[in-house]
């Protein structure tokens, strides 16, 4: 396993330790509102531990997956608002 990957984040290439959840490179991105309630209102990650359902972002054009919940990987692209 390669010790750093490329990401795409927002259509910025990032590169991220292995081992770094979506969540902290969205974070290393300086991206804190990951979406958007349904009234508009910026959301975040709260419990880190795949719970509370606020992290979830668009990733290789899948939606509503949970950032805190899995690691980077080579080319990944990451899609948030
Ligand atoms: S931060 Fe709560 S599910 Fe990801």
């Amino acid at each position: 396993m390669p010790e750093r990957v490329r990401v795409k984040v927002n259509g910025r290439e990032l590169e991220m330790p292995a081992e770094a959840s979506v969540a902290a490179a969205l974070m290393s991105a300086g991206v804190s509102g990951l979406r958007r309630s349904r009234t508009g209102e910026p959301r975040g990650p709260v419990c880190g531990m795949g719970v509370c359902m606020e992290c979830r972002v668009r990733v290789d054009g899948r939606a509503h997956q949970r950032a805190c919940q899995f690691s980077c990987r080579e080319g990944m692209e990451i899609e948030c608002r």
